[in-house]
């Protein structure tokens, strides 16, 4: 087992990544709150499909807290990151007399991560203890990790949210084995924007070989440690600028055009992963027609996405992707800080204001 540390401004993450770690879920996180008040109950929040694979597993693990432990299951899927999702959960927690010292665990993929953290940051001005349980490579590689948490609006993705660091997150690889193939293809898009951002050397690990890039215990190892690299990198970032004013947008790359087409497609037709893979083509595509990017990056990027089944051409006019991404929380006094790669492994931020955004946008077609 890898153990990595996020030290943030308020509190800090203990990052556990190893296979099989989920059957030592409740001796671990017991063990890194150790020294600190213990919580007197305990609530998963989790979705419908998690619940049916591993609810029950993490349940029998917290037992050895020996306080009462709940679950709250909610429905499955981007369209219920909202905030009745989120209000439900406080009448659940408020009616089992959650108080300020207790825990949430949140145990799913990006949304339920998300929303459990967003109830933990919010419920009595917070609780506690919070514990990430990532099970897609999605949340495993970004979205447990850094302290985001948040809702989507009709408006626009995140719209409402709060920073708050998870007490643990633990990274079980193995629970990817049961992920289906379109959405661990979906994590590969976050890992390769890591790739794009920071390390080129993890393009070439994710290179995929003959057939699942998962099928082989060697592989299985492969995965590990390539979460782990992705993991790291988000963390130093994050330790560098956690409340998001400089470098920790460069994490958005591909993300601005990714959330115009999550909402076009109203946050049901396309995953997360999906639509990041074709903001990511599209940023190098603007990037090389303005001369920021090298000649060469599109063409291996889309290569690499393609090898994973994962779109590269966008399904929508670009004037309507251009529209729906004005919706975007990053957009500020008209302009927005887009992010570009220069070459692989290194960003050039832009600030641009909505007109130059949608000038550079032409070359996607129309
Ligand atoms: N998912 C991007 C970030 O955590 O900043």
């Amino acid at each position: 087992m890898r153990k990595l540390n996020l030290k943030g401004k308020h509190n800090s993450s203990a990052i556990l990544i190893g296979r099989g770690i989920l059957n030592q879920a409740g001796e671990l996180c017991r063990a890194e709150l150790s020294g600190r008040k213990l919580p007197s109950a305990i609530c998963v929040v989790t979705d419908s499909n998690v619940a049916e694979l591993y609810l029950k597993a993490v349940l029998e693990q917290l037992a050895i807290f020996e306080v009462p432990v709940y679950s709250h299951v909610i429905p499955a899927g981007e369209e219920f990151k909202n905030l009745d999702t989120v209000s439900k959960i406080y009448e659940d927690l408020s009616a089992n007399r959650f108080g300020r010292d207790d825990m949430i665990v949140a145990l799913g993929g990006g949304v339920t991560g998300d929303i459990a953290g967003f109830t933990a940051a919010t419920y009595m001005r917070g609780i506690r203890h919070l514990v990430q349980i990532p099970t897609t490579l999605l949340a495993q590689v970004d979205s447990s990790v850094g302290g985001k948490t948040g809702v989507d609006l009709p408006l626009g993705k995140n719209l409402v949210g709060a920073f708050r660091q998870p007490d643990v997150v633990l990274i079980d690889p193995a629970v990817l084995d049961s992920l289906p193939e379109h959405i661990f293809t979906g994590g590969m898009a976050e890992v390769i924007k890591y790739g794009c951002i920071w390390d080129e050397e993890i393009l070439d690990l994710a290179k995929k070989e003959n057939g699942s890039a998962v099928d082989s215990k060697q592989e299985k190892e492969k995965l590990e440690s390539l979460i782990a690299r992705c993991v790291a990198i988000k963390i130093r970032v994050v330790e560098e600028d956690e409340t998001e004013e400089g470098l920790r947008r460069i994490l958005n790359f591909g993300h601005t055009i990714g959330h115009g087409l999550e909402k076009l497609a109203d946050f049901t037709d396309l995953s997360h992963g999906e639509a990041v893979a074709m903001g990511m083509i599209a940023a190098a595509q603007m990037g090389e027609s303005a001369g920021i990017t090298e000649e060469g990056c599109y063409d291996r990027l889309k290569t690499l996405l393609q090898s994973y089944g994962l779109p590269t051409k966008l399904p929508y006019p670009v004037a309507d992707i251009y529209q729906a991404m004005m919706a975007d929380k990053k957009i500020q006094g008209g302009s927005i800080h887009f992010i570009f790669i220069e070459n692989f492994g290194k960003t050039d931020t832009r600030k641009l204001s909505v007109e130059e955004l949608r000038q550079m946008m032409k070359v996607l077609g129309d």
